[in-house]
Formats: structure tokens, C-alpha cells, sequence
């Protein structure tokens, strides 16, 4: 049987500076060659009928890191969206993007919005993209937005539930990550996709992100065939014969 395909995948990319330091190379040489992997696996998945791809690419606490390697990445970012675009086209992708972001540049921001409204109506994969992005910043937006509408009237303090927290998330029609893969060995979650990543499978590999290509999406979609997910329930075992 055919193995089968996760909706959802979100992928934390670690690495790129290991993968660097490896080679003697500056960091940024790593995420120059993360940016290849990014293209590689968004159109692998495309190719298999995945609906949803969610990469970690810039964190809430990257802004932490040195100015130059950020403005770097945020130059890194602008480049890609802009050259991939066609590449985005010509699989019928849909381009997306969560997070902070009007925390990022206003030409990263140009870029964004440009793609976003050029592959809008692309049936294939959602590339969405978390850049400047933190879990617990998005629940906290999601809690903001549902206190303003509470003070304005248009809900109710007893009406609130999961899903009204679902629905004011960043992008609430996601459908929940059914695969989280991490690279570069950390078992961590670093704050990625905190609310909808309660049922999701976890596949960690030591693989560094810069040489994560299609092969090792195969594997993590194969490791994930082999879970038995009962979504806090109970499985149905084979009759004692
Ligand atoms: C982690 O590696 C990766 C990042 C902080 C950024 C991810 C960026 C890319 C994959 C490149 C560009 C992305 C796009 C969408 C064009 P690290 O620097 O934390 O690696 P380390 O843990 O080995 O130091």
C-alpha cells in the first residue's frame, strides 16, 4: 500500500550554521544552503499532494541573534521569495506567511504580500512560511483580538471555547500539522506552532537542514506511516484469537 500522505507538515530547519562550521564557512554560507533545501522540499511536496508546509524560518527570538547575520537572512528572504516565485507558479503553490510580520522590513513585507496575492487562487500546497514567529506570541495575539471583541460587544465571556481560540490564530483555516519534522538532532519544540501541534507526530533526524533533500522527507513520511495515532483515545485491537 502507497504510504500515506500527511496534510500538514511543519518542519523545524536546524543546522545551517553547523552545516557551515563543518566546511569552515560562515554561517550565512549555511543558510544560503538551507535556502536550496527550502525550494527542494516545498516542490517534493507539492509532487506527493501535500496540502500544507509550514517552515520555521525565522523565529520571535532570532532577533536576538547579530545584526548582520539578521539583516542577512532578511536580505536572504527577500531574494528568495522574489526568485521563487516562478518556481511557485509553475507547481501551482500557494504562498503564505505567519508570524510578527510587521516586524520584518518593509521590502520583505512588499515581497510577501506580492506572492502572497500572485498564487492566491493555486489549488497545490500551501507554502506558508513562520518568519518572525513565536507560539506563545501567537496565542497572546489570539487572546488580544478575542478581548477586543468581547469589549466591543460581539462575543461573550461564556461563549468562548477552543474554538474560538482556533479561529483567531494566525491562519485559522490551517489544517493542524499531522507531521513535525526537526533536523539537526535537538529535541525541541523552540516555541514552533504551540497550539496546533497538540496531535501531531514528532520525527526528529540528525540530518543538518542544508542536507535535507526529498529522500529524508521519504523517510520522515515513512516513520510517520509506522504511528498509531488515537488522539488521546483508544485503538481497536486485533480480536485474541
Ligand atoms: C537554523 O539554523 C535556521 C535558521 C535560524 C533560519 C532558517 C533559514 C533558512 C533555512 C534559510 C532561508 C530560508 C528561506 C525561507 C529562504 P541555525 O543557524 O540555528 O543552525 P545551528 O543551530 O547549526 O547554528
Amino acid at each position: 500500500m502507497p504510504p500515506a500522505i500527511p496534510r500538514h507538515i511543519a518542519i523545524i530547519m536546524d543546522g545551517n550554521g553547523r552545516w557551515a562550521e563543518a566546511r569552515g564557512m560562515r554561517r550565512i554560507k549555511g543558510h544560503e544552503a538551507g535556502a536550496e533545501s527550502v525550494r527542494a522540499i516545498a516542490e517534493e511536496c507539492a509532487r506527493l499532494g501535500v496540502e500544507q508546509l509550514t517552515l520555521y524560518a525565522f523565529s520571535e527570538e532570532n532577533w536576538r541573534r547579530p545584526r548582520l547575520e539578521t539583516e542577512f537572512l532578511m536580505r536572504l528572504l527577500k531574494r528568495f521569495i522574489s526568485a521563487e516565485r516562478e518556481t511557485l507558479i509553475r507547481n501551482q503553490m500557494r504562498f503564505s506567511a505567519i508570524g510578527r510580520l510587521d516586524r520584518l522590513p518593509a521590502n520583505v513585507r512588499r515581497e510577501l504580500d506580492k506572492t502572497v496575492r500572485m498564487t492566491a487562487d493555486n489549488p497545490k500546497t500551501n507554502l506558508c512560511l513562520a518568519l518572525s514567529y513565536g507560539g506563545r506570541a501567537e496565542i497572546a495575539d489570539a487572546a488580544r483580538r478575542i478581548a477586543q471583541a468581547v469589549k466591543q460587544g460581539r462575543l461573550k465571556p461564556d461563549d468562548i471555547d477552543e474554538a474560538t481560540v482556533a479561529a483567531h490564530l494566525y491562519q485559522p483555516q490551517m489544517p493542524e500539522p499531522d507531521l513535525v519534522i526537526r533536523t539537526a538532532g535537538e529535541m525541541r519544540l523552540s516555541n514552533f506552532l504551540l497550539w496546533q501541534v497538540s496531535y501531531a507526530e514528532f520525527h526528529v533526524t540528525d540530518t543538518l537542514w542544508p542536507d535535507f533533500r526529498a529522500e529524508h522527507l521519504h523517510a520522515a513520511i515513512e516513520d510517520f506511516n509506522r504511528r498509531v495515532r488515537r488522539f488521546g483515545g483508544l485503538v481497536a485491537r486485533p480480536a485474541a484469537g
